[in-house]
């Protein structure tokens, strides 16, 4: 959950491992550090809080280095403290590593160290790496991390300077993301690629186990076993402008505006001219598909409701069980797999521990597995069976906007060919599903164009109530889960998402004049029903905030508010209900004056269990 940088070149290598660091500090942010090579001995430098503190007494330092590493962190072991602050030393601080991932021995680990005469500083797991390397020391850094890294239990992406080795940096990784990139005679290595991207488009892609030398005169792989190994350059083509703010006050905002053009991209090429269907590129045959008698959608947080989504809407057509799990449950739960199951996985960063354990744990049990993955080249993507690639482009909000949508689109051309391949689906049925879809950028272009001023004026008068509720049936009940989701992480409102029908069993005794209840109601055979909750609802003097189809007559009989959408087939309404959702966490958490692209206690990227 950290975030990690290197350089190796002819230019001063702090402000560029700082540049690097900035563009990864979505990653994480209790506290950063440095380390780097000046006159053949370790400098280390590191403060607690966001990296501009670290930024200022680097200026300070003024080292002269050409070798460094830097690291910014969301804290698992040990408390934010400049302590805790990677980079760690070895007792004679000769050694500095900076680490991503959980070392889950680490007790053990630091317990013999201790009897074998090592001095401690901090409560982090990661230390026991630097104590590792140095007893492991024998003349050669290469070997004693080698040694060192074999007695490691768990995730790391790591990267190490030393005195020992004045020449350059060692990088290995294991279960944790780590890129090297490769420029004009200067070398890099980073957490992910967007850090990387003013410096150099040329990057491997380290693998499992993969290690890598980088000095002035180049990157030498290998693998952490001592094998060799060769990997191919991976030339990035996306541009950095697109992971920037472009005009925008947030990413977050930026990136609700950009969903008309994310659905497009999800689109292209898979829907056809002739209103048809091409998937092929997923790689499983009809014969493989027809298989299938039970589907699972595993995820997390954001990507659980797209998940959801993609259940109702996979099982209403498919007529097989689809079931939506969360990655953090699916695999202690012992669930029902075998070679007849597909599991998908949906992840934005294609890096969150727990879909990649349920991944992992699903082939093992011996079914397929299908990532519905963004980020080209994560671990979920290189790892599943199959890819579908959502295509959202970098999404640099810790909250996840764009990358939901571009979710909901993969799960619905997903469960539309496998519809067509067990025909339970005719094609002028998937003909209409697929005009329907094409009219969705259009439709959210005109939302965010007619109701963005009315929603920033709606925020601004409820922004202050102390809960809101989010009510709604079947796939309106999920996008009321994501709605209260966004407003949770970044308006730090409490939201809570009810299904209508369960609110007398229990939630209907919190009701009252200081709750803010937003009603989400697209689903036309569920109105009725609705309607009546809508009226429990109001009977007890709570505020309706109303999401319906515009036109909706009866839905505006009984709301205080009302935020109108576009029409479109009931299915794909949850692509269109999150939009208001989306802009009304927005605006309260400008209104209330909260950070919003980067969250309190949270990271974009969750690598920890
Ligand atoms: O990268 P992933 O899609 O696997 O991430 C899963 C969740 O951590 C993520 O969706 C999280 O819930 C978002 N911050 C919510 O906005």
């Amino acid at each position: 959950m950290c975030g990690i940088t290197a350089y190796v070149g002819p230019r001063l290598c702090l402000p560029i491992v700082l540049d690097e660091l900035k563009r990864l500090e979505y990653r994480g942010y209790d506290s950063a550090g440095v380390a780097a090579i000046e006159d053949g001995r370790v400098r280390v430098i590191k403060s607690v809080g966001k990296i501009k503190n670290l930024e200022s007494l680097v200026d300070e330092a003024n080292v002269q280095s050409t070798i460094g590493i830097s690291h910014t962190r969301w804290a698992t072991h040990g408390r934010p403290s400049t302590v805790n602050a990677h980079p760690h030393p070895d007792c004679k601080e000769e050694i500095a590593v900076v680490h991503n991932g959980i070392i889950e021995n680490y007790m053990a680990l630091k317990e013999w160290l201790i009897s074998e005469g090592h001095r401690f500083r901090s409560e982090t797991d990661t230390e026991v790496l630097a104590h590792l390397f140095e007893h492991f020391m024998k003349g050669n850094l290469e070997e004693a991390i080698r040694e060192g890294l074999k007695k490691v239990h768990g995730s790391y992406a790591v990267a190490v300077v030393s005195s020992h080795f004045p020449e350059g940096i060692i990088v290995a990784r294991k279960d944790s993301p780590l890129v090297v990139g490769v420029g004009e005679g200067e070398f890099y290595a980073a957490s992910d690629i967007p850090a990387l991207l003013p410096y150099t488009r040329e990057v491997y892609l380290l693998e499992d186990g993969d290690m890598a030398v980088l000095t002035h005169d180049g990157v030498r792989l290998g693998r952490v076993n001592g094998s060799k190994v060769e990997r191919s350059i991976y030339h990035v083509d996306w541009d950095l402008s697109a992971a920037e703010k472009g005009g925008y006050d947030h990413f977050m905002i930026k990136e609700i505006h950009e969903q008309p053009r994310t659905i497009r991209d999800t689109m292209r090429g898979r829907v056809t001219d002739d209103s048809k269907l091409n998937l092929s590129e997923i790689g499983l045959s009809a014969e493989q598909l027809n298989r299938f008698n039970r589907f699972y959608i595993v995820a997390c947080g954001t990507a659980y409701h797209a998940g959801m989504v993609g259940k109702y809407f996979m099982e209403k057509h498919l007529r097989v069980p689809v079931e939506a799990a969360l990655g953090s449950e699916f695999r202690y739960r012992d669930p029902i797999i075998d070679d007849k199951t597909l599991v998908i996985v949906v992840s934005q960063s294609g890096e969150t521990a727990d879909t990649l354990a349920a991944l992992r744990d699903s082939k093992q049990k011996g079914a397929t597995t299908l990532a519905v993955v963004n980020v080209v080249g994560s671990t979920i993507a290189r790892e599943a069976d199959h890819v579908l690639y959502t295509w959202a482009g970098p999404e640099i909000c810790v909250a996840s906007t764009k990358a939901y949508v571009t979710q909901l689109i993969a799960l619905y051309l997903l469960g539309m060919h496998l519809a067509t391949i067990k025909r339970t689906l005719s094609e002028p049925q998937i003909a209409e599903m697929v005009n329907a879809m094409r009219e969705l950028p259009e439709k959210v272009e005109q939302h965010i164009a007619g109701q963005e001023e009315h929603i920033i004026e709606i925020a601004r008068e409820l922004c202050r109530h102390p809960a809101f509720f989010y009510l709604g049936r079947g796939m309106d009940w999920v996008t009321g889960m994501e709605g209260a989701l966004k407003l949770k992480e970044i308006a730090y409102i409490y939201a809570e998402a009810f299904a209508a029908g369960e609110l007398k069993h229990g939630p209907l005794a919190l009701i009252t004049g200081e709750v803010a209840v937003a009603c989400v109601l697209t689903q036309s055979d569920l109105s009725d029903k609705m309607i009546s909750n809508i009226k429990e609802v109001k009977a007890r003097e709570g505020l309706i905030l109303m999401v319906c189809r515009e036109g909706d007559q009866n839905a505006a009989s009984v709301a205080d508010y009302m935020i109108t959408i576009p029409s479109v087939t009931d299915a794909f309404m949850p692509v269109l209900a999150i939009i208001p959702l989306q802009l009304l966490a927005y605006y309260a958490a400008k209104e209330l004056g909260c950070e919003i692209d980067q969250p309190r206690n949270l990271a974009k990227s969750v690598t920890v269990e």
